[in-house]
């Protein structure tokens, strides 16, 4: 008896798998179909992503095709910062920055050069620059050299990145020190003169929260008044699992678009690695010992907390679609979660999950809610 029983548990177990299964299946089979979340979103918002050398240079297949299939728009991750566009004072390398502007109109996409000032990944001769006279006429070179090689071909520039500490006030980079806060009217004047038709943005990091957004917001204000061309800004959306700040996210895309900004998410990931510093944001100076500990999913991402970040991504996605009219785009840092600076920041060698797609370049379970918000939304 007692057999009989457990063989017909056995049975109704089975059953029920294979339901869930073909479930799943289904549920797969719909997450991927053919044009994948650029057209699921085509009527809200671009879909982008940060792409590498590696997938400039289409040298990963599964890279090279997942990549016009998902997304309609591209970020270089780091081959347009200044160390390697301008490396030396009369040497610039296109070579890599070609490829990718020519790679995105193969494909048709919308095309995002990033970042044309940063205080980091500089080149190092900039840092000797003396004054203000000195800066303006490197500044010039480097804007009208880059920006006017790329024109009518760059759909925006990130102008300006990283501009602000966390308070909201400016941050002491070489170009405050040489040239004060006069550099940021003359940056976006001087890349407004050498591509008119571009779009410019202001990008950084945690201006979504309460200090930094209003210190943005006032810049921005200075900058608008003194008749500058500034199209929108750029949320860079470095986020964690343990809690996004969606309020926060809610009312600085209201507040930015009352400046008569568009708002992009630029950079949007999602860590789900220890963070015991509270750490917010993208600081690339900030590095930590690692230990098992901060490292507890070296070989994989648990079933639980998969679905833990699937409902976060639905929720963040939800809030996008809320307020599209005022979003233009959101772009992943990475394509999939082997690629992404999180495995290395702020430990080294960790192994993160922070994307939409696994190191595979298999849909996760995130990007299935995120997909099922649109089809939900569907009569
Ligand atoms: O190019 C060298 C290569 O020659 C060398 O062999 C290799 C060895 O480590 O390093 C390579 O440089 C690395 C570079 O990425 C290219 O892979 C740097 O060490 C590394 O620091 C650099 O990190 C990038 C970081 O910005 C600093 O530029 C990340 O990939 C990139 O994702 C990250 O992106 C920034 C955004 O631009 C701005 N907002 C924050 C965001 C995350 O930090």
């Amino acid at each position: 008896m007692k057999s009989f029983k457990l063989i017909q548990l056995l049975a109704i177990t089975a059953v029920l798998l294979a339901g869930c299964k073909e479930e799943t299946s289904q549920q797969e089979a719909d997450a991927q179909e053919p044009g994948g979340l650029k057209t699921i979103f085509k009527d809200d918002f671009y879909i982008g992503a940060a792409i590498s050398a590696t997938q400039i240079e289409e040298a990963d297949a599964k890279a090279a095709a997942l990549l016009p299939k998902e997304f309609n728009s591209i970020t270089p991750e780091n081959v347009m910062k200044w160390m390697y566009i301008h490396p030396g004072r009369d040497s610039f390398d296109f070579a890599l920055p070609d490829k990718f502007v020519a790679l995105g109109e193969k494909h048709g996409m919308n095309i995002i050069a990033h970042a044309l000032l940063w205080h980091s990944q500089l080149a190092p001769w900039v840092e000797q620059v003396k004054d203000a006279k000195e800066m303006e006429a490197v500044l010039t070179n480097h804007i009208n050299t880059i920006v006017g090689r790329y024109k009518g071909r760059v759909h925006g520039w990130d102008v300006v990145n990283e501009a602000l500490n966390e308070d909201g006030t400016l941050r002491e980079t070489p170009f405050l020190k040489t040239m004060g806060e006069a550099y940021l009217e003359k940056v976006f004047k001087l890349a407004a003169a050498a591509d008119p038709a571009a779009e410019l943005y202001y990008n950084d990091y945690n201006i979504e929260q309460p200090a930094k957004r209003a210190g943005c917001i006032a810049m921005i204000k200075k900058l608008q008044a003194a008749g500058v061309k500034i199209d929108g800004v750029g949320i860079q959306g470095h986020w964690s699992i343990a809690g996004l700040p969606y309020e926060d996210i809610e009312k600085s895309i209201q507040e930015y678009a009352a400046l008569g900004l568009k708002v992009h998410f630029t950079e949007l990931d999602m860590t789900v690695l220890p963070n015991p510093w509270d750490l917010k944001g993208a600081e690339v100076s900030q590095n930590f010992p690692g230990s098992p500990f901060m490292n507890p999913y070296p070989d994989s991402f648990p079933v639980a907390r998969q679905e833990e970040q699937a409902v976060a991504y639905q929720r963040l996605f939800e809030l996008f679609l809320k307020h599209r009219d005022h979003i233009e785009r959101v772009t992943f840092w990475g394509m999939n979660d082997g690629h992404s600076w999180l495995n290395g920041w702020p430990i080294k060698d960790r192994t993160n999950y922070p994307l939409l797609f696994d190191r595979n370049f298999e849909p996760k379970p995130a990007y299935r809610s995120v997909m099922e918000l649109k089809k939900k939304a569907k009569p």
